[in-house]
């Protein structure tokens, strides 16, 4: 196995397990449904689009789109395990019909030309070993005139080399890029940047959030009321405490990028 298939095998097993619901939720991103909202607003969502959410996670973002915007949506994500609980969950909130998940990798989507109105991808594309494969994937399943909606980490100033390992990467930090590398990925993919819009507050609370909890579950693993076999709570404590200074020192950021398929 290739040294990037196993970055995004990684990746998928990281945010299958217990330990990632229980820091994050059931929504992996910063800001939660409520920038996914956002972003559906800027790609102007409507009942006639069939969307396409890239690195779909457990489908809480498909789901809410396809009930906020009453739009169709196809989730593609790494993993096999969230992608049977995607469809589970589609069909137990009655939206099967509109809302489907398939296993598949952001850099080779296994989807014709063209064949979607809108693409999102939250939280996800500054984990992909091969960003110009992925944007170039990106723009080649979207309809010319359709529209691209990013969210993502955004990287400053240089970060510590502590994040710099595997755990960062999948954990989205360590291949966080400059505003600019993105939107010059995106250039180089024929899409025209709309709009960029700064959300680091979601950030922020999001790594507050995720420092609380991991406290929390080390608690409740040490009282033997909850099993999380294998989480060096030390190691995690230390990333997010250096996630949080980063934040803080505007060395880690988040964004959203609105493009468009000329
Ligand atoms: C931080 S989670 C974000 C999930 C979802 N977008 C959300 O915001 O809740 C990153 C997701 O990217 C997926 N992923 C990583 N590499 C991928 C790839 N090459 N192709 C498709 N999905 C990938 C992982 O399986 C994981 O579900």
């Amino acid at each position: 196995m290739s040294s990037r298939d196993t970055v995004k095998q990684c990746c998928a097993r990281l945010y299958e397990s217990d330990l990632a619901r229980i820091l994050l939720g059931d929504s992996f991103h910063p800001g939660g449904t409520k920038l996914t909202e956002r972003l559906g607003a800027l790609l102007g969502l409507s009942a006639q689009s069939r969307v396409l959410d890239i690195a779909s996670g457990t489908g809480t973002s498909a789901l809410f789109l396809a009930e906020r915007f009453d739009c169709e949506v196809v989730g593609v994500d790494y993993g096999s395990h969230n992608v049977e609980q995607s469809n589970a969950a589609a069909t137990a909130r009655g939206l099967n019909k509109r809302v489907s998940f398939r296993i598949g990798d952001a850099e080779r989507l296994p989807f014709p030309d063209a064949s979607f109105d809108a693409v999102i991808c939250e939280c996800a594309f500054c984990t992909f070993p091969d960003k110009p494969a992925a944007a170039g994937e990106f723009a080649r399943v979207l309809r010319s005139g359709g529209a691209i909606g990013l969210s993502d980490l955004t990287r400053g100033s240089a970060l510590p080399e502590e994040l710099s390992g595997l755990l960062a990467w999948v954990a989205c930090i360590a291949d966080a890029q400059p505003v600019d590398t993105y939107v010059r990925y995106f250039c180089n993919a024929t899409l025209r940047v709309e709009r960029v819009e700064r959300h680091d507050e979601a950030l922020l609370e999001m790594v507050n959030q995720v420092r609380t909890k991991l406290l929390g579950a080390e608690i409740m693993v040490g009282l033997k009321k909850l099993e999380l076999p294998g989480v060096d709570f030390t190691a995690a404590k230390e990333m997010a405490r250096l996630a949080l200074a980063a934040v803080q020192k505007g060395s880690l950021g988040y964004a959203i990028i609105h493009a468009a398929k000329p």
